[in-house]
């Protein structure tokens, strides 16, 4: 039994669908979520750079007393994650091998799409993960620029976001795929418009779901669990404005979100340093 919580972290509200599911999955753990709001959006930015902020807070919930760090942000994922695993001394799970698992399982026809970030399509991790899996896969990345912001404005179920989709979709409606990997923790927000343009016989693998998947296992099978009677707590933290966070982030993580603690971007550097 192990009483701390476990930390998770994203660009912003994104990584907030990932500890929906969690939540929803380990309803007994203790979470602290911490959003980097201040430096957000990851998805334009070089990876060298997000790999830097991703050690910072990183290291940052180390002194928070967690027991295991969840990277609820595919591009952070895809930049830093052999790095955060290197360095860091609790155990780290990212968002794109569980998804990488999952598409390589469900794949009938062996093609498999992506639609993820500009940086996450660069890093060619998936790629790599997929391949390692099953070398016969063919795959097909699209990076997909205007999707978070459509999905952060005041209407991301707008007939620019289904726009948007449509023209994501077409190149892997061209390839013949059967699974697409929604690589990025915006997007359960807008399922249904993916499901809709893709149609029912394309299967969509989400972070979310397989995270906390991995995570849950990961918790059992290293026996660091919390007490299954217990009912854990979550509490958040934001390089950004708080308020805003609040505001936005009830649209992506369904539940009450109470208190917001603001971070600086001094008290996470000085945590890596
Ligand atoms: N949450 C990030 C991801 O999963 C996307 C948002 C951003 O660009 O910062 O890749």
């Amino acid at each position: 039994m192990d009483p701390r919580p476990i930390g998770v972290f994203d660009s912003g509200v994104g990584g907030l669908t990932v500890l929906h599911e969690c939540l929803v999955t380990m309803p007994h753990e203790d979470f602290v979520y911490l959003g980097d709001h201040a430096r957000l959006p990851y998805g334009p930015r070089p990876l060298g750079e997000v790999r830097e902020f991703a050690r910072e807070i990183g290291s940052y919930l180390e002194t928070q007393d967690v027991k295991l760090i969840v990277v609820a942000c595919n591009t952070a994922t895809s930049a830093a994650l052999p790095r955060l695993q290197e360095e860091l001394t609790v155990p780290v799970i990212g968002v794109l091998t569980p998804e990488a698992h999952a598409a390589v399982q469900a794949t009938r026809s062996r093609r498999i799409g992506l639609l993820a970030t500009q940086g996450t399509v660069d890093s060619g991790r998936y790629g790599e993960l997929v391949h390692a899996l099953d070398a016969g896969v063919s795959f097909h990345p699209v990076a997909c620029p205007r999707l978070v912001p459509l999905i952060e404005s005041d209407d991301p179920y707008g007939e620019a976001t289904e726009r948007a989709v449509r023209e994501y979709a077409e190149p892997l409606k061209a390839a013949g795929v059967d699974t697409v990997i929604l690589g990025c923790t915006h997007y359960p927000l807008i399922r249904p418009v993916f499901q809709r343009v893709f149609g029912r016989d394309v299967t969509l693998v989400f972070s979310a779901e397989e995270t906390a998947r991995e995570v849950s296992e990961t918790l059992a099978r290293k026996g660091i669990e919390n007490d299954p009677a217990r009912e854990g707590v979550y509490r958040f933290l934001s390089t950004g404005d708080p308020e805003t966070f609040r505001e936005m982030g009830r649209r992506f993580l369904q539940f009450p979100i109470g208190k917001v603690g603001h971070v600086t971007l001094a008290q996470l550097e000085a945590a890596a340093a």
